[in-house]
């Protein structure tokens, strides 16, 4: 008994370390996630064994992300919570049209069923009334027009794409690192 409410006492405490309440999911799970959302691109990668030399037509955002010491937490959570969001979107292409992925739909649905599972775990830590990064969303739609649509949905731009895609996923995994 007096064991059990010393861990619930450790268990309240360790949330006081400057988290918003009730973002367990960031301590707990999000890097478990995180890790296998990466290896389901790999596993995309495997799958088609395409390859490309080519670099990809938009320049990788580095200065949008926040600063991973000098950036608020809450400022950290919500870039990241959008930039999956974007993730989802960019990949939730309709199944019958000619613009669809080379991939195993079953693992991009893995894939997606990851990042929504992060944003949902994410949302009680975050804000969601709170202005979006229109400079994420304009970046977001270049990779469309500028890779995607310019190189006709080849297999070869959907490579780029995911390799983009998983630098992005490294990022977010350091940037939700400095936020725990
Ligand atoms: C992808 O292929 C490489 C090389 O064959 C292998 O080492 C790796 O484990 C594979 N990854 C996945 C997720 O299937
Ligand atoms: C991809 O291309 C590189 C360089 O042209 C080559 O060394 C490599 O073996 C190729 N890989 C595959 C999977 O075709």
């Amino acid at each position: 008994m007096f064991n059990r409410i010393f861990l619930l006492c450790l268990c309240l405490c360790l949330d006081v370390d400057g988290l918003p309440l009730g973002c367990r999911w960031l301590q707990h799970k999000f890097r478990e996630h995180s890790v296998k959302s990466i290896t389901l691109l790999e596993t995309m990668a495997n799958s088609t064994n395409t390859n490309t030399t080519q670099d990809a037509d938009v320049p990788f955002p580095d200065e949008l992300y926040p600063h991973p010491s000098e950036a608020s937490v809450e400022d950290k959570l919500w870039f990241i919570v959008q930039l999956l969001d974007k993730v989802s979107e960019l990949l939730s292409v309709d199944q019958s049209s000619d613009t669809i992925w080379p991939w195993q739909k079953s693992t991009v649905d893995d894939f997606l069923v990851v990042m929504h599972g992060q944003t949902r775990g994410l949302s009680p830590c975050v804000d969601s009334s709170k202005k979006k990064n229109k400079k994420l969303h304009h970046y977001f739609k270049k990779l469309t027009s500028h890779i995607l649509e310019k190189m006709s949905y080849s297999a070869e731009a959907w490579e780029l794409i995911r390799k983009e895609l998983r630098i992005h996923l490294l990022r977010v995994e350091l940037l939700a690192l400095s936020s725990n």
